[in-house]
């Protein structure tokens, strides 16, 4: 009786025992249900990652695996520089640079130097350009870089400007960009003081937010086209009323899909993008790939003066580059006629798009450097070089890139991709697909939540301002104080085995290209700091480099400060 009264007992004691264990679980996996909720919450709320507002918890793998990643890719993936269009080290450059967060890298290159097939080396100057001081142009925080050259002044366009940043935002359609993107990228540009091209997709609300901008007339002349299709210079005039348009450009083709037009499929046509393109809703709407309004080079040099004519605006053309006898034509033709377009758009084949064919983006139109290389020597032949200002465009958001560039010949530089990453892109490529995760190229609700114009725009204007401050640096490494003075000499191409050509005869430049003229030089060098003073070989050329009483020949050269140890900054 006892022992069945014990083992009663026992076994009530281990039913408690149970139920308390399973009551402590239930607590336990509420509470840790609780702080996963909570977690989640917070992701959908903040409102710093696209990616983690649109995908709570599972957006913070990325972020882990990105973390270590370094480790990782180290014993499996691929290194630092192969990924494409963009390395992780350039996306790495551009994350940080959007944040404001520490952007450069330690240890040293991780290229192998000595190997590489196409290593581009700058040949720094031993007397490098000092900064400018502070309140300077060209200075912190906003390093000011305007263009070198004017835009229209050749043409004398009633609405001829310089434009004050050599950096400016590409062309990037509403429809293929998301409006919050747009907008991010408006503000962004009027932060950074620079200009907004709207692509082809016409003028969306998006595109009001403050930054100038540059109005592209595409083959479908979407926001100027009557009912018919075709272009309406009274409906390009009217748009022009509703935004501040400082230029106009005609875009003959992009990079990535040169000689194609483009298709909006119907779902896509919602009632806002058919009421800003002039087009009915909700069905297809195709852009064509070639001009109704011109179909040869008299015709575009024709309607390049009369839509400049009627707007006082400089008016440009955006091509990629293939066939070489148009180019040939065209320079031609604009020398002996005094007109036609005042900047060329250089897109090379690597560029962006929202969808191409792989063929297209693969294989049609050079490659930007090439691109340039091909066409400004035309245009510098025909006595007309210097008139003309040169855009590039194809991954050249990154300082070495777009030094690179105005050294072939480049007057200014637009970012279309790099802009994108700036604003929360991971390089996922599905852009194509409507379901950008990131809410940067989709139009669906629920996506384009998770970008917030309210700080994105800033990490936009963060990036072209860290872009014009390196290249500005890089420029100065090289003993320029503005980056248009940088000629093809200050640059060789590395190759092996142990092999390295000079870029001017790797492109067969000849002497004097690019054309600067001296009085062109000179304004360059004034609209950044001031001019530096080299005072003679002397007791005071020692205060000029920095070293007090260095140049006093009753001093010991090697002071405690020229040997370095007061530096104080890292590496
Ligand atoms: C999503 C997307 C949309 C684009 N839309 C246009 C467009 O409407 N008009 C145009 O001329 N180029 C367009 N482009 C091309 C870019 O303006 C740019 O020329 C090209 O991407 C190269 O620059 P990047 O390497 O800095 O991106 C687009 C590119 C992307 C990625
Ligand atoms: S789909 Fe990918 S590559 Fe395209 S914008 Fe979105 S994040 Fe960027």
């Amino acid at each position: 009786m006892e022992i069945r009264s014990r083992m009663l007992s026992s076994r009530l004691h281990r039913g408690q025992q149970e139920t308390a264990t399973r009551s402590s679980l239930v607590r336990a996996g509420a509470v840790v249900g609780a702080a996963v909720a909570g977690v989640a919450a917070r992701d959908v709320w903040q409102r710093e990652h696209a990616i983690l507002r649109n995908f709570p918890l599972l957006g913070r793998m990325r972020f882990l695996l990105e973390s270590v990643g370094p480790e990782l890719r180290q014993y499996i993936v691929a290194s630092n520089d192969e990924e494409r269009p963009f390395s992780r080290d350039q996306r790495r450059w551009v994350y940080a640079s959007s944040k404001r967060q520490i952007n450069t890298f330690g240890f040293g290159t991780d290229n192998d130097y000595e190997q590489s097939e196409s290593l581009v080396v700058f040949k720094q100057s031993p007397f490098p350009e000092t900064a400018p001081a502070k309140g300077e142009p060209g200075a912190a925080p906003d390093y000011a870089l305007p263009a070198a050259k004017v835009l229209g002044a050749a043409h004398h366009r009633r609405g001829a400007f310089r434009a004050p940043s050599l950096v400016n935002i590409s062309g990037m359609s509403y429809g293929s960009l998301s409006p919050v993107a747009v907008q991010a990228l408006n503000r962004g540009a009027a932060l950074a003081g620079c200009l907004h091209n709207t692509g082809e997709g016409g003028l969306a609300d998006a595109h009001r937010c403050g930054g100038e901008l540059i109005f592209q007339i595409g083959t479908g002349y979407f926001g100027c086209r009557d009912e018919h299709g075709h272009f309406s210079l009274e409906r390009l005039c009217q748009r022009l009323q509703e935004a501040p348009v400082r230029a106009i450009e005609i875009k003959l083709s992009q990079g990535a899909k040169p000689g194609l037009g483009g298709l909006l499929p119907a779902a896509k046509v919602t009632e806002e993008i058919a009421r800003i393109r002039g087009v009915p809703a909700y069905r297809d709407c195709a852009s064509p790939s070639s001009h109704s309004a011109f179909g040869d080079v008299d015709g575009l040099i024709e309607f390049v003066e009369r839509v400049a004519d009627a707007t006082g605006l400089p008016v440009g053309i955006k091509s990629a580059v293939g066939d070489d006898a148009f180019w040939e034509r065209l320079a031609a033709r604009m020398a002996a006629t005094g007109g036609g377009p005042d900047f060329i758009t250089l897109d090379g084949g690597e560029g962006g798009t929202g969808a191409a064919p792989l063929a297209f983006s693969d294989h049609v139109a050079l490659p930007f450097k090439l691109a340039i290389a091909r066409v400004y020597p035309v245009f510098a032949r025909a006595g007309i070089g210097e008139d003309v200002v040169f855009i590039g465009a194809g991954r050249l958001g990154f300082p070495d890139a777009a030094l690179h560039a105005l050294a072939l010949g480049c007057d200014m530089i637009n970012v279309g991709r790099e802009a994108m990453l700036a604003v929360g892109c991971i390089q996922a490529q599905r852009c194509h697909t409507g379901s950008c995760p990131t809410g940067v190229a989709t139009h669906n609700r629920w996506l384009m939540r998770g970008l917030d114009p309210d700080i994105k725009h800033a990490r936009a204007a963060n990036y072209i301002v860290a872009l014009r401050a390196e290249l500005l640096s890089l420029a100065r490494a090289c003993g320029a104080r503005h980056p248009a003075l940088i000629d093809p000499d200050r640059l060789e191409v590395v190759s092996t085995p142990y092999d390295s050509t000079p870029l001017r005869e790797l492109f067969g430049y000849e002497a004097e290209w690019p054309l600067l003229s001296n009085g062109r030089r000179i304004e360059a060098q004034e609209l950044i700091g001031r001019p530096a003073t080299r005072p003679a070989p002397g007791p005071v050329a020692g205060e000029h480099a920095g070293f007090p009483g260095a140049g006093d020949p009753s001093r010991s050269h090697m002071d405690a400060r020229s040997r370095g140890e007061t530096a104080s900054e890292a590496g």
